[in-house]
């Protein structure tokens, strides 16, 4: 009745931002995504004999303000009716700050769980549910670089490049270690209502899942770069526009952008993307990776840098 799992956290290149359905999480559009290698989450799931309060640790420590998120996934997971868990969770990156944590936590918390429980689900089915869980967490169960479709009514995962089939380097500029202060579904949710930008948002993004798709069939850094930019600044724009503005950067995420544009200047192959949070992560080739962690070291209000290559999805490292 216990297992560990491991995921890591992936980082959207053509971003998921908005809900077609709010009680089901279902996406309103497809997104593409790298799920990274060297941050991740370890995720201890032990079920005990009956039905009762579940527990939480993050770190070591209580976490009873997520419990309840935790709970409806091990809910979706074991049914209503099953025994309490004990969950503890560890992560090696900052939680809450735009690095995707809630991505791993939920990727790894519906393998820990299903396999704690026994039960023989395929992967496309554990994605699901950490979907409705988290709607990033889904892709974080699929190695490389994964698309997620929206098929009528449920979502449909695969794994377009393994990791060494295009091992691209993730270079994170961290600006803030801080939690972030508003919750992306809820931002998401906002944006949904009051952005005008919003409908228009959700019509480009099969166009741009199409170009970002032949990007990477062709291996091509340029094509991905001139699609994935465009799509994280209208991501941005959205947010920006809903009522009350939701504005996730600071001075130095902007400072990050300038660093990203003088290396494109100098013939580097690094693009950059942003999620809900003020860290900036930029995508390049491996030889050019020495140079965009320097510069980006090097930038005003950076307070760390983190590297990591593509990686696995979501899986058991121990059972029983
Ligand atoms: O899965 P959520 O609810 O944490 O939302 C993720 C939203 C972004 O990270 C901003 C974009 C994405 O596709 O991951």
């Amino acid at each position: 009745m216990r297992a560990i799992s491991q995921a890591q956290p992936n980082i959207a290149l053509v971003k998921y931002w908005g809900k077609r359905d709010v009680a089901s999480n279902l996406p309103a559009s497809g997104s593409l995504s790298l799920t990274l290698s060297d941050l991740w989450t370890r995720m201890t799931v032990e079920f005990g004999a009956r039905p009762g309060v579940d527990t939480l640790t993050v770190n070591g420590a209580p976490a009873p303000n997520m419990l309840p998120r935790v709970s409806r996934c091990l809910d979706d997971i074991g049914g209503r009716g099953r025994p309490a868990a004990l969950v503890a969770s560890e992560c090696n990156f900052p939680i809450a700050a735009g690095l995707a944590s809630s991505a791993s936590a939920f990727a790894a918390l519906a393998v820990a769980a299903s396999a704690a429980l026994g039960l023989e689900r395929d992967r496309l089915s554990l994605a699901q549910s950490a979907g409705r869980a988290s709607g990033s967490a889904a892709r974080s169960l699929y190695r490389g670089i994964v698309e997620l479709g929206v098929n009528g009514d449920a979502i449909d995962l695969r794994s377009l490049a393994a990791p060494a089939d295009w091992p691209l380097i993730v270079t994170v500029a961290v600006t803030a270690a801080s939690a972030k202060p508003l919750s992306s579904g809820d931002a998401m949710n906002a944006s949904r209502r009051t952005s005008p930008f919003y409908e228009a948002w959700i019509a480009g993004q099969a166009a741009d899942l199409a170009r970002a798709r032949e990007a990477v069939a062709a291996r091509d850094l340029a094509a991905l770069a001139a699609v994935a930019e465009p799509n994280c600044l209208k991501m941005h724009s959205v947010m920006w526009t809903s009522r009350p503005p939701i504005v996730y950067w600071n001075a130095a995420t902007l400072s990050c952008l300038e660093t990203v544009r003088a290396l494109q200047r100098d013939g580097r192959a690094v693009f950059f993307t942003i999620d809900a949070g003020p860290q900036v992560k930029a995508v390049s080739l491996p030889q050019e990776a020495a140079a965009v962690a320097d510069a980006l070291r090097a930038t005003p209000g950076v307070i760390d840098i983190m590297q990591t290559g593509l990686g696995e999805g979501a899986r058991i490292l121990e059972r029983g």
